[in-house]
């Protein structure tokens, strides 16, 4: 094949470059010096020997490696695209141009006498790899599991979350320009295109994980890119409980309110876990239902056999062909769905969910952006209002109490856990104002000195017949209801129940 001192020329290598002048070493570097030497007209110069910068020396800059390496680094990769023909590498299996790659690299930091320990050329020949291969320094990423998000703010900082807490990588781009090539990669996969005249693109990577590129003139300090990972194991309820999102008996009350068919509305602030939620509410969901998601970028994964999964199209180069929520959840209801289930619910489409989950699609399900459940209510007037429906305030209103029996709050607390910290029921109207009643809530106690740990309970407000009591009696659920508030219920210091 190529690559390999001995092997075919033909391809990918690009055809040794004319002997006019001093070819340069790493053109082919297959060759041995004394070859090149011997194939240079006469007088026969000195063969080229671009001696990069050794990496000894290196003072190391913030993100932990040093400018030299850089510079090797650079001085490395321009050789190998000299010698290489990226369209034919493309051809090859991964591992095998992986193999080929690596066979290369291993001659030009030789032809180039860099000096490097064998650790530091593994690092190297890894790194430039996943440049020429895959998604550059974003690799080592990608392939950690315990990564939640990775935000690359331009190519020098690149921010991951871990844990819940944010903190700034060691891994860095050579410039703006390899970063945007990575950013085109990966949004080329979906058929998108970013750069200055379409700045903004949405995609997906194979594995599933959602990403976001907004480039120059917009992003003002260089391009953006936002990767929330996918979860190959998703998040269950049961271990929300055991992270201490939600209490046993929280939990078993988030799935009874899945099981008797209750409307529900998943609110929550950005990357607050309401995706996570949606996921593991709709567990429980019986096997034979015919479901139907509606999402910007298909993240729900329900196990259930009867799914169809519906996306949004953004508009193409040419500014059309824009499918949005709201078609789609127009759409679906005429696919006969049993439950309908929206991803994220951020405009006019409100009024159609609403509308469903009024009109015998029951057990639908939305997220929304809200900080609290007041707040998701107003949000979804504000939506309704924004599809320039000239609806009075109460007729909307009115509609959202006849549609949504439950929001469950979701949060990120500042130590970076998440919680779930409202489950709460739309009651009905009083005047002009919607009720909600909390069933349990998440109370913060305080916070551990050693850890920063946020201490709480999560306790029931001291309802015992929610407005749901009479479903739940329906499907045999009322006394696992009964059961699970009593064990909420927190006694204060005098032995009083307590309640909102
Ligand atoms: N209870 C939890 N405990 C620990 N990690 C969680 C929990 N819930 C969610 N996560 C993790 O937090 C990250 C964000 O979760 P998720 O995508 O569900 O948030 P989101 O509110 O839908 O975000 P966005 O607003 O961006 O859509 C994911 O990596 C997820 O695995
Ligand atoms: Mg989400």
């Amino acid at each position: 094949m190529f690559g390999k001192r001995t092997g075919d020329q033909s391809a990918p290598r690009k055809p040794a470059p004319a002997p006019a002048t001093a070819p340069k070493a790493v053109a082919r570097p297959d060759a041995s010096e004394e070859q090149v030497a011997t194939k240079a007209p006469s007088p026969a110069p000195e063969p080229v020997r671009e001696t990069a910068p050794p990496m000894e020396p290196a003072a190391n800059n913030s993100n932990g490696r040093s400018e030299d390496y850089y510079d090797v680094k650079t001085t490395v990769f321009n050789a190998l695209i000299d010698t290489i023909d990226l369209t034919q590498l493309a051809k090859l299996e991964p591992a095998a141009a992986r193999e080929e790659i690596r066979d290369i690299v291993s001659e030009i930091i030789q032809i180039k006498n860099v000096v490097m320990s064998i650790a530091e050329q593994e690092e190297l020949l890894e790194d430039i790899c996943n440049d020429v291969l895959g998604y550059g320094p974003l690799e080592p990423l990608l392939a950690r599991d315990d990564i939640a998000d990775i935000m690359v703010n331009g190519a020098e900082r690149t921010f991951i979350e871990v844990d819940g807490k944010v903190t700034l990588s060691k891994i860095r781009f050579a410039d703006n320009a390899q970063f945007m090539n990575i950013c085109q990669r990966i949004v080329s996969q979906v058929g998108r295109r970013v750069d200055e005249s379409s700045p903004i693109c949405d995609a997906r990577l194979p594995d599933g994980s959602r990403v976001n590129v907004i480039a120059p003139p917009l992003a003002i300090d260089g391009p953006c890119l936002t990767i929330r990972k996918f979860k190959k194991d998703r998040l269950k309820l049961q271990q929300l409980e055991k992270f201490g999102s939600i209490s046993p008996a929280g939990r078993r009350i988030l799935e009874i309110i899945g099981r008797v068919r209750c409307n529900i509305v998943v609110s929550g602030g950005t990357g607050s876990g309401k995706t996570t939620l949606l996921n593991c509410m709709s567990a429980p969901i019986d096997q034979d239902e015919r479901i139907i998601t509606c999402e910007d970028s298909a993240e729900l994964q329900l196990q259930q056999p009867h799914v169809v999964r519906l996306e949004t199209r953004p508009p193409n180069l040419e500014g059309e062909g824009t499918i949005t929520m709201r078609d789609l959840v127009k759409n679906c209801l005429r696919m006969r769905p049993e439950r309908i289930i929206v991803g994220e619910v951020r405009g006019p489409e409100a009024f159609d969910l609403l509308q469903a989950m009024n009109t015998g699609h029951d057990a639908s399900m939305g997220t929304l952006h809200a900080n609290s459940p007041r707040e998701a209510i107003s949000r979804m007037e504000s939506m309704i209002m924004m599809g320039g429906y000239t609806l009075p305030t109460n007729t909307i209103r009115e509609m959202i109490t006849g549609s949504v029996d439950i929001i469950v709050q979701a949060a990120r607390l500042r130590d970076g856990s998440r919680k779930i910290t409202h489950i709460t029921e739309v009651v009905g109207m009083e005047e002009e104002v919607v009720t909600l009643q909390n069933i349990l809530v998440y109370e913060i106690l305080g916070q551990d000195e050693n850890t920063g740990k946020i201490i709480g309970r999560h306790r029931s407000t001291g309802i015992s017949r929610p407005r749901f009591w009479d479903r739940a009696e329906y499907y045999g659920e009322h006394h696992a209801l009964a059961e699970a508030l009593a064990s909420s219920e927190v006694a204060d210091s005098d032995g009083a129940v307590m309640g909102d």
